[in-house]
């Protein structure tokens, strides 16, 4: 049988708990991942009890407020607060999802509980190391390839072939998808995992890109893209109701027909 060893500081530690101010009408435990490389210790949860009668009714609010009034070390990304940056993407209640979008009443279970996105490496607290699936995004070279277009001229599309646009470009990079497939869990460095095929397909499809053919030879690897086992964790956690899943099987269909 196989053995290993877990490295020496993957175990969480139980952390410090800052309770609710006396007096507090509706107050709600949060528990969040807190890592700091400085401090060369295990990763430990904190525990904070916020008064929801006085805070906003999304997670990014009671974080929001647990920096501001409780700890200013607490870490994490966000930038919009509407779903559209897709910065502050993070486990919550056990699902990958934006901070901003999700109401603290929708979470499950009796505490809030507040995770890095799963298997990234973690820089601090909620904010993960994203070069790798940057460059990943950069390697499907995401922009309109042409060779015949007139560069001075608007390039033009009937409102059919715009229309196939939709349910791709909404895409917000967020990664709340790739992080939940285990596929990309265990080959994320050669698999492109969901949300960069997503975007494959938004260009794959564009009636304007003159580059269908070198893209697709591009992901024709044993890796990239034929890692996907239509596990649908994907689709199924996507903070914008979109489905990679549905978008990689369109790019597999796109494999066979061209060999026809
Ligand atoms: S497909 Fe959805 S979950 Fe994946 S990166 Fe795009 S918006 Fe985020
Ligand atoms: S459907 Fe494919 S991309 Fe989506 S979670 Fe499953 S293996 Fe990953
Ligand atoms: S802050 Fe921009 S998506 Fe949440």
């Amino acid at each position: 049988m196989a053995e290993f060893s877990l490295p020496a500081n993957s175990r969480v530690q139980p952390g410090k708990t800052f309770p609710a101010k006396a007096g507090a009408k509706k107050p709600r435990k949060f528990r969040i991942y807190r890592y700091d490389p400085e401090e060369q210790k295990n990763p430990h949860v904190d525990t904070y009890e916020i008064d929801l009668a006085e805070c906003g009714p999304m997670v990014l609010d009671a974080l929001i407020k647990i920096k501001g009034e409780v700890d200013s070390t607490l870490t994490f990304r966000r930038s919009c607060r509407e779903g559209i940056c897709g910065s502050c993407s993070m486990n919550i209640g056990g699902e990958n999802t934006l901070a901003c979008t999700r109401a603290i009443e929708d979470v499950p279970g009796t505490d809030v509980a507040i995770y890095p996105l799963p298997h990234m490496a973690v820089i601090r607290d909620l904010v993960v190391d994203f070069s790798k699936f940057w460059a990943q995004y950069e390697s499907i070279q995401p922009w309109l390839k042409t060779e015949s277009a007139d560069p001075q001229k608007e390039r033009l599309q009937s409102p059919d072939d715009r229309a196939k646009l939709d349910g791709l470009y909404e895409c917000i990079l967020c990664a709340c998808c790739s992080t939940a497939c285990p596929s990309y869990w265990w080959n994320g460095d050669r698999y492109l995992g969901p949300a960069v095929l997503l975007q494959s397909h938004r260009w794959l499809i564009d009636s304007r890109d003159e580059g269908t053919g070198e893209r697709l030879d591009e992901l024709e690897d044993p890796f990239k893209l034929y890692r996907c086992h239509t596990i649908m964790n994907c689709t199924q956690t996507c903070p914008k109701g979109l489905n990679p899943a549905k978008a990689i099987g369109e790019i597999k269909k796109m494999m066979v027909e061209r060999k026809l």
